[in-house]
């Protein structure tokens, strides 16, 4: 059985001093390791609300979230530390190299060949001459291959995208994109994708629209 996470019967609600701004009541979906899954839909629907809430970053107002890797059922805690993370602003630690990003994650989890890691990753993203580039010194597209290679260094069981392509031009869009589904398919990490991009969309094995609260097949 692949590593899942199941959403049942989800719902969820912000109250703010005005009004309750209702996402989602009675949402059903199950998340697996072995395929790619896009979420699209207009800004505000909760589509950030919903990722969240299948990294276990989040606790949904009702309903259950169960998270299963490797047969058993672990809490979410278990699941954060098996996720990896890509947000549409990239989020580099400024301070830090390209190398120095790729590694942290590892030296974070105590590995001793954090650098030999992080310096095979920078390769396989195509940025090994980048390696002591700061993220001002690249470009957009360069600190998002960064952020993708950051995020599955670590070997993660399921990668979580926020719009990833959301501040690029159409042909780094992409490369990126591109970059994002080979490095899932090739390790066996699933990979949940929200995104504006109905192109982008397509390229996962599934993809689901998130509107009015309801997750429906994309057309
Ligand atoms: N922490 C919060 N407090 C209050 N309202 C929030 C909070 N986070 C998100 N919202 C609201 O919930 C709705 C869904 O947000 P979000 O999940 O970010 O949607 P999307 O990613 O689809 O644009 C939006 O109307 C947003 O303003
Ligand atoms: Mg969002």
């Amino acid at each position: 059985m692949p590593d899942t996470i199941e959403l049942r019967s989800i719902s969820h609600h912000f109250d703010t001093a005005r009004e309750r701004i209702e996402l989602f009541r009675g949402l059903s979906c199950t998340v697996r390791a072995d395929e790619t899954l896009a979420i699209i839909g207009p800004s505000g629907a909760g589509k950030s609300s919903l990722l969240s809430i299948a990294a276990g970053l989040e606790k949904p107002a009702g309903g259950t979230v169960c998270f299963t890797i490797g047969g058993a059922s672990v809490d979410a805690l278990t699941m954060r530390a098996n996720s990896g993370f890509i947000f549409q602003q990239f989020h580099l630690m400024p301070e830090l190299d390209a190398i120095g990003n790729l590694a942290l994650p590892l030296r974070l989890k105590g590995h001793r060949d954090a650098f030999d890691v992080a310096a095979r990753w920078l390769e396989k993203v195509g940025l090994k001459d980048r390696a002591r580039h700061r993220p001002h010194q690249l470009s957009g597209g360069e600190q998002q291959r960064i952020a993708v290679a950051r995020a599955f260094v670590t070997a993660p069981r399921f990668i979580f995208a926020d719009e990833p392509t959301g501040n690029l031009d159409m042909h780094t869009s992409e490369s990126v994109a591109g970059l994002m589904f080979d490095c899932a398919r090739e390790t066996g990490s699933g990979l949940v994708i929200v995104t504006h991009s109905k192109p982008l969309a397509l390229r996962a094995d599934k993809s689901l629209l998130l509107a009015n609260g309801r997750l429906e097949p994309v057309a």
